[in-house]
């Protein structure tokens, strides 16, 4: 008796940073505060405030995961949108969006409302995300430590149900430095980044109207962005990315901003440590071959491939050749593609091959 009242009291005395936030599926007409910096807790979190975005916010969470032997691959980006913040098409507010290629190279793309709010539960070293009524949610353990994520979908009425099960190879980061308060969360202007996942082994076991899309150990990623102002107002042209080349990890951001300045995110890890940071030779993605007009138009196809040098400091130069494979999601404005990729320490003798997501956007019409 006298044990259990005193880990009772124990546990009583601990702080609970225990929060939920019930997210409605509407805009809200309140104006929103978009975080820019960090703070100390869960780089998970939901950064708006209010949790519900306005007409021109965002707030969205991000998973994706390729197959390291064939173009099997899956893309869930589970979204809290006001409609002119990041245009979702026929989409309510709160919606998961997920997009990938079977193992043949054949797309599938699939959008699911949810049917009423959301739910989300975090603390510093925990996670769960529920877009109720779509079937779709998720939830991230040991965060302080190695963390896990696992998304689980239940919609079989659109066509989609299993799992995808992440565990982090790299160390959480923000733009410019690693997971601590205080660093900038700005990717540009009015857009921000956190990176809890920058390379994740990753098991998929899903069924997609009927056929498997299935691996295992394959290069997983999950980050958020979020933002208070409409999205395709603050971006001119973006490369986004991140691959998993032998022992390394590696996410490039090289993005034009709509004044016309270049931002740039490189990370680069291996062992559990990682260089990078943001300054204007952090990582520069410059498209190869066919399509590899720069800044890229509305009109420019999909680039062959993207060459990307990554500047690590004390550490070196770090190259990696990307070249484009099967895409699996396109438009004017929008590139989405898995690939494959060359790459190393420039001066090593070692040059190592993997697996790569990206994505481009190009708002530029001249
Ligand atoms: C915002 O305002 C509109 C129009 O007055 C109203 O219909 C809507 O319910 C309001 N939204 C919220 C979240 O209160
Ligand atoms: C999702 O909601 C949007 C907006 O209300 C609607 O246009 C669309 O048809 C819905 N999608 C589904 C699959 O019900
Ligand atoms: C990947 O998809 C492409 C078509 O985009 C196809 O030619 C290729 O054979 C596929 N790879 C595998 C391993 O099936
Ligand atoms: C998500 O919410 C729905 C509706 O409340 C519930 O039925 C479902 O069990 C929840 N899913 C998880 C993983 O908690
Ligand atoms: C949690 O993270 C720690 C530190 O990286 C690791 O030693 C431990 O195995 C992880 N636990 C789980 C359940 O993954
Ligand atoms: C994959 O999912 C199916 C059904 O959802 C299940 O029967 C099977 O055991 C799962 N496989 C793995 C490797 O988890
Ligand atoms: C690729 O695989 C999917 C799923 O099994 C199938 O539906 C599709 O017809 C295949 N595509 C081709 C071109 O064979
Ligand atoms: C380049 O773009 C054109 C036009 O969109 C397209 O037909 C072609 O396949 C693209 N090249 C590559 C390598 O994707
Ligand atoms: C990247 O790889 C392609 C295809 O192998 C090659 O043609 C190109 O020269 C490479 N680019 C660089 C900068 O090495
Ligand atoms: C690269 O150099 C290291 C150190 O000199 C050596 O141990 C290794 O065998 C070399 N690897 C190759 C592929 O030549």
């Amino acid at each position: 008796m006298r044990l259990i009242l005193a880990s009772a009291l124990a546990y009583l005395a601990t702080p609970s940073l225990a929060t939920t936030v019930n997210i409605p599926n509407v805009v809200s007409n309140s104006t929103v505060t978009a975080e820019s910096t960090s703070v100390a807790g869960n780089l998970d979190a939901p950064k708006l405030t209010p949790a519900t975005p306005d007409q021109s916010a965002y707030d969205w969470w991000y998973f994706d995961a390729v197959s390291t032997t064939d173009n099997a691959s899956v893309v869930l980006v589970f979204f809290n949108s006001g409609p002119d913040g990041f245009a979702v098409p026929d989409a309510t507010v709160l919606n998961v969006g997920i997009d990938g290629l079977y193992a043949n190279g054949s797309a599938y793309s699939i959008n699911i409302n949810t049917t009423s709010g959301a739910v989300i539960d975090y603390d510093d070293n925990y996670i769960s995300g529920n877009w109720t009524g779509s079937g779709i949610s998720f939830f991230g353990t040991n965060l302080t430590g190695t963390p896990v994520y696992q998304i689980t979908l239940d919609a079989p009425e659109y066509g989609i149900s299993g799992t995808v099960t992440m565990r982090s190879r790299a160390p959480s980061h923000y733009p410019c430095g690693p997971n601590e308060a205080g660093q900038t969360e700005q990717l540009v202007p009015h857009v921000f980044w956190a990176n809890m996942l920058p390379d994740a082994a990753t098991d998929v076991n899903l069924t997609v109207d009927g056929s498997p899309v299935s691996f295992a150990d394959g290069a997983g990623y999950h980050d958020k962005n979020w933002g208070d102002a409409p999205f395709a107002d603050s971006v001119s042209s973006w490369y986004w990315g991140h691959a998993h080349l032998g022992p390394y990890s590696i996410v490039w951001f090289d993005a034009i901003d709509s004044t016309g300045t270049e931002h740039h995110s490189g990370y680069v890890a291996k062992d559990g440590v990682f260089s990078g940071g943001c300054g204007d030779a952090a990582v520069v993605a410059r498209p190869w071959g066919e399509n590899s007009t720069y800044p890229p138009l509305v009109t420019t196809g999909i680039m062959q491939g993207l060459e990307l040098t990554f500047d690590l400091g004390q550490a070196g130069e770090f190259v990696a050749n990307v070249t484009t494979g099967s895409a699996v999601s396109t438009s004017d404005t929008y590139v989405r593609t898995i690939g494959t990729v060359v790459g190393g320490l420039v001066g090593s003798n070692e040059t190592f091959e993997g697996a790569a997501l990206f994505e481009e956007f190009k708002y530029r019409t001249s």
